[in-house]
Order: C-alpha cells, then sequence, then structure tokens
C-alpha cells in the first residue's frame, strides 16, 4: 500500500508530466504554423513520449494500491520568439522536472518506500538524457546563431535525432 504523502507525490508527478506533454503539444503547434515541420514532428513525439510517462505513472499508483488523479488540461503558452526560445523553454521546463522527481525520490527514502523508490529510478535515468537532449540542440541553434539556412538544416535533421541519443 502507498503511502499517502507519496501517492500525493506521484500525482504531483503525473500532472507535471502531463503538463509537460501539453506544452510540447503547444511548440509542436507553433513550429509547424511557422514553418519548421521537422522541429514540429519532433515536438509532437516528444508530447506523446511525455504522455507516456504520465500513464506510466498512473499505472503504478493503481497497481500499489493508490488512486491516480487524471489532471486537468491547464492553458499554456502558444507563441514563441523563435526556436532558440522553444528550446530554451524545453529545457527551463525539464529542469523543473528533474527537480520534481528527485523530490520524489527523497520522499520515498525518507518513508522507506523502497518499491516507489526503484520505480523512480528510470524516471532519474531519462532525465539525465533529456536534459543533455535539450543542451545540445540549445548549443546547435548557438552556433546556427540565427542564420536562416543553418535553421533550415537543423530543421531538416533534427527528424533523424533519436530523441534518446
Ligand atoms: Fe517526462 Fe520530459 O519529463
Amino acid at each position: 500500500m502507498l503511502h499517502d504523502q507519496i501517492e500525493q507525490a506521484l500525482n504531483q508527478q503525473i500532472a507535471l508530466e502531463g503538463g509537460s506533454s501539453h506544452a510540447y503539444l503547444a511548440m509542436a503547434v507553433w513550429a509547424e504554423t511557422n514553418g519548421f515541420d521537422g522541429v514540429a514532428s519532433f515536438l509532437y513525439v516528444h508530447a506523446e513520449e511525455e504522455r507516456q510517462h504520465m500513464l506510466k505513472l498512473m499505472r503504478f499508483v493503481n497497481e500499489r494500491g493508490g488512486v491516480a488523479c487524471v489532471p486537468a488540461l491547464e492553458s499554456t503558452q502558444d507563441s514563441f520568439e523563435g526556436l532558440e526560445h522553444v528550446f530554451q523553454l524545453i529545457l527551463e521546463h525539464e529542469t523543473r522536472v528533474t527537480a520534481s522527481i528527485n523530490d520524489v525520490v527523497d520522499q520515498c527514502l525518507k518513508l522507506k518506500d523502497y518499491t516507489t523508490h526503484n520505480f523512480m529510478q528510470w524516471y532519474v535515468a531519462e532525465q539525465i538524457e533529456e536534459e543533455a537532449l535539450a543542451r545540445k540542440l540549445l548549443d546547435k541553434l548557438a552556433l546556427a546563431g540565427g542564420d536562416k539556412g543553418a535553421l533550415y538544416l537543423f530543421d531538416r535533421d533534427i527528424t533523424n535525432l533519436d530523441s534518446h541519443e
């Protein structure tokens, strides 16, 4: 049986992962309607991955005797200054997600919930990859320096990126 505090922490994480999916969906729409089809494809996939992160947590909460809360959809930012702005927001968002996951892990240790602690290790590893990818893409965009040809190549090449590389 899940400790109430852990159930609450996991439900907060569920809401955060759902919010991530929603935020990346809005970014995908912005990219698609601003001529960045490659970035849009990447972000649609990313949004779907975040939904899977949410579902994985929901199933775990329910399996452990808790009840997963389906988060309400909240309005999210849907206008951006450019690709660098989008990926800067993604990095900031993922940094917040990492902090939240670390907080859940910390609570698991304090309450001696080693099962949830073990389950959360997948998320800890996932965050390392997600933050590294966001930094790598930001570095590429910094190199492009707003040059239209370079942004065209960035948009073309991003579809060949494995989001877990
Ligand atoms: Fe599921 Fe990008 O955090």
